[in-house]
């Protein structure tokens, strides 16, 4: 095989993720407590692009179109996102040649080759990116915008997955979809059960090993999945993890402005020594953020992280330092599950038999 049958479409990274809100301005506002701030305008679109580090997230308050139904639809909601290609005309053509829906007419900004996406949303094919300049070259630029993230960011520097929730019965559906159309693998299978609820999970892994998608489906029709498709109204991005050089200077930062990241049980912290052995960090400084460690010391290598609450609506980030790590916290899927069924217990939403 040629590298151009390992990889059919030339993938290279994520380059944006597109949100919508009923309330723009509380989301602009999430976002820059996040670190982010408004790098570029679109000449003529009311379309703004957040940027920190290598991430570009939209926001779009466009009265009409795609984005202004899908804000209708799901609330404060992910309404696009974007794969990097080598050729994008390309790229789309193989795509359709292979099953893919085109987006609806007319809803791609700037007639940028796009796809039907995850629960409707659109999912961008852009080839005019690093040697071929950049897709917001032609955007408004925000003046002092380097200096204004320079002071503003906590860190955060690339989009290294984005997870989806899917309905029963539809996980091996788009695992299929993102195989055929973009040569995408399966990267780990997961089966979690909490006390009462559970979810399969199937991580996928683009060929250029930047873009990870897992996908979620529950087992249930009680579980934080299905909780998650009835208040988004449909499939959909559960959450985007983010990463940082730096776990502990991150979320200390995001703490200070108050961003609510998710609780673990102090139990956690109490085993963690025996876990991963080895593992090098301050404990303290572990236990006291919250932050998360998996993976061990040798061959697999370290990866941190942590979760925010809800932030739009149903969706939520991770931040995720990796070390070696090309995994997705394996021994902390359990924990993290648990954690929200525990709030999904305390809420009643989900009933335990005694
Ligand atoms: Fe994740």
């Amino acid at each position: 095989m040629d590298h151009m049958d390992v990889n059919p479409m030339g993938l290279d990274g994520f380059e944006f993720c597109e949100f919508t809100s009923p309330d723009p301005d509380r989301m602009a506002a999430q976002l820059e407590q996040f670190g982010f701030v408004v790098a570029s305008r679109h000449p003529t679109r009311d379309v703004v692009r957040y940027k920190q580090g290598c991430i570009n997230l939209l926001l779009n308050r466009e009265a009409t179109g795609h984005a202004a139904d899908f804000r209708r639809d799901h609330g404060p909601s992910a309404s696009a996102m974007a794969f990097r290609v080598q050729d994008a005309k390309a790229a789309y053509d193989n795509a359709i040649a292979a099953g893919a829906k085109p987006a609806p007419a007319g809803a791609a900004l700037d007639g940028i080759p796009a796809l039907e996406g995850i629960g409707g949303s659109i999912l961008y094919l852009v080839d005019r990116h690093g040697a071929a300049g950049s897709l917001y070259d032609d955007w408004d630029q925000v003046p002092g915008a380097a200096e204004a993230e320079a002071e503003n960011n906590v860190g955060l520097d690339l989009l290294d997955h984005l997870t989806h929730n899917v309905r029963r019965g539809q996980m091996r559906t788009w695992a299929e979809f993102y195989g055929r159309i973009f040569g995408f693998e399966e990267q780990k299978y997961f089966d979690i059960k909490g006390k009462a609820t559970g979810l399969f999970s199937q991580a996928m892994i683009a060929p250029d090993k930047a873009i990870r998608i897992p996908l979620n489906e529950s087992q249930d029709d009680k579980s934080q999945i299905e909780e998650f498709i009835k208040d988004y109204n449909g499939e959909g991005i559960q959450h985007l993890a983010l990463t940082t050089p730096d776990i502990f200077e991150t979320v200390e930062k995001l703490r200070a402005r108050g961003v609510k990241l998710q609780d673990t049980i102090e139990t956690y912290y109490e085993l963690v020594d025996k876990r991963v052995p080895n593992h090098g960090h301050d404990l303290e400084r572990l236990r006291k953020n919250r932050i998360l460690i998996d993976g061990n010391v040798g061959e697999e290598g370290l990866l941190l992280q942590i979760f925010t609450e809800n932030m739009f609506g149903p969706i939520f980030f991770e931040i995720i330092q990796r070390k070696g790590n090309e995994g997705f916290g394996n021994g902390n899927f359990q924990a993290l599950y648990e954690s929200i069924e525990l709030d999904q217990i305390r809420r009643g939403v989900v009933t335990v038999d005694a």
